[in-house]
């Protein structure tokens, strides 16, 4: 690679301990300075002017769309969404020349694909920065909105200034339902972070070998990071602080879904699941979006402990901390 090759954002798997800690305050400070009607930092503040960030993305997307728009705004950047209808990505034109195309005109490129190796044939050819916006495999953004969600919801005053691990570490988050793409991100977070995870998924629907020594691989040396593996939800939830879930049913994923209806039976979040499991006292609930009913109760979905709506909002925080370490900083993250 050439001295001037640019760092991508495929995985959090790319970003050192310490990286993912800056990131996830930096979102939290720009958070706050922002709503608390602060501007942003001179260096961020024009940042994006005259500059444009190409959104490339071959599937449906909310709050990943919204988020990554308004941050590229924000930065006073041009936000350029392409959706697959749009543009040649990898049908009728190679990848490598949508690639080579694209870069020459923008300053990054925000990708949602199908397969990990489409993002990442987009980042091998491209001359700007590519972040992945959510492959089959990772989802950077959303991980780092999660983060900085428990971060909110569990760092007390002292551990709000631990530079170190933000009041993450030694947590606790059960995963109960598919083992997809954002579980693997989040578990690689969570190695790098020394929190503690539990994923129960049903048999055939776990984490893929390559993914599990990925993840094990991302723990520091000396770190008391733990996964437990199980079929078994009850198992997994016990002593949770955060119970997580997503869809059974990826995008993608829709001709499986009578399947996958049958497989995922019993793994319902619900009040029930966790009093069963022994969650602890004031457990909180988390999911990416977009939910459906059957994997989590609207009892759980809607109650006071649950921080989706928070979640969701992070995204925003999250892509302007992403832009500022990938674009602003062209991969410096400080
Ligand atoms: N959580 C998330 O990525 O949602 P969208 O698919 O709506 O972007
Ligand atoms: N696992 C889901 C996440 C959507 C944000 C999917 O890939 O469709």
């Amino acid at each position: 690679t050439s001295p001037f090759a640019p760092r991508h954002f495929l995985s959090i798997a790319d970003l050192t301990p310490a990286e993912l800690t800056t990131l996830i305050r930096n979102a939290s400070t720009h958070k706050s300075g922002l709503k608390s009607g602060r501007p942003l930092p001179p260096h961020l503040h024009h940042s994006l002017l005259n500059q444009t960030i190409a959104l490339t993305f071959t599937k449906r997307s909310t709050r990943t769309r919204i988020s990554t728009e308004a941050a590229v705004a924000l930065l006073q950047g041009h936000p350029l969404f392409l959706s697959s209808q749009d543009i040649q990505l990898g049908v009728n034109e190679s990848l490598h020349d949508t690639s080579v195309v694209i870069s020459s005109m923008v300053s990054a490129i925000v990708a949602r694909v199908n397969g990990h190796a489409d993002v990442a044939g987009l980042a091998k050819h491209s001359s700007v920065p590519v972040i992945n916006a959510l492959s089959d495999l990772f989802h950077p953004l959303q991980t780092l909105a999660d983060y900085l969600t428990m971060h909110e919801a569990f760092a007390t005053t002292q551990t709000k200034g631990d530079a170190k691990t933000l009041g993450l570490e030694g947590l606790k988050v059960a995963w109960v339902g598919d083992a997809n793409n954002v579980l693997f991100d989040l578990a690689i977070g969570a190695a790098k972070l020394g929190v503690h995870i539990a994923v129960a998924a049903p048999t055939g629907y776990g984490i893929p070998p390559a993914i599990r020594d990925l993840i094990t691989a991302s723990a520091p040396q000396g770190s008391n990071f733990t996964i437990h593996e199980t079929t078994i939800p009850e198992e997994a939830v016990k002593n949770a602080d955060v119970i997580v879930t997503d869809t059974w049913i990826s995008m993608g994923q829709e001709e499986e879904k009578a399947k996958r209806l049958q497989a995922f039976a019993g793994f319902q979040v619900t009040k029930e699941l966790a009093r069963r499991g022994g969650a602890r006292e004031g457990w909180r609930f988390m999911h990416c979006l977009p939910r459906h009913e059957e994997e989590v109760s609207d009892e759980v979905f809607y109650a006071a402990n649950s921080l989706v709506f928070q979640e969701a909002e992070n995204r925003l925080w999250a892509a302007v901390a992403a832009l500022e370490g990938f674009v602003v900083n062209k991969g410096v993250i400080v």
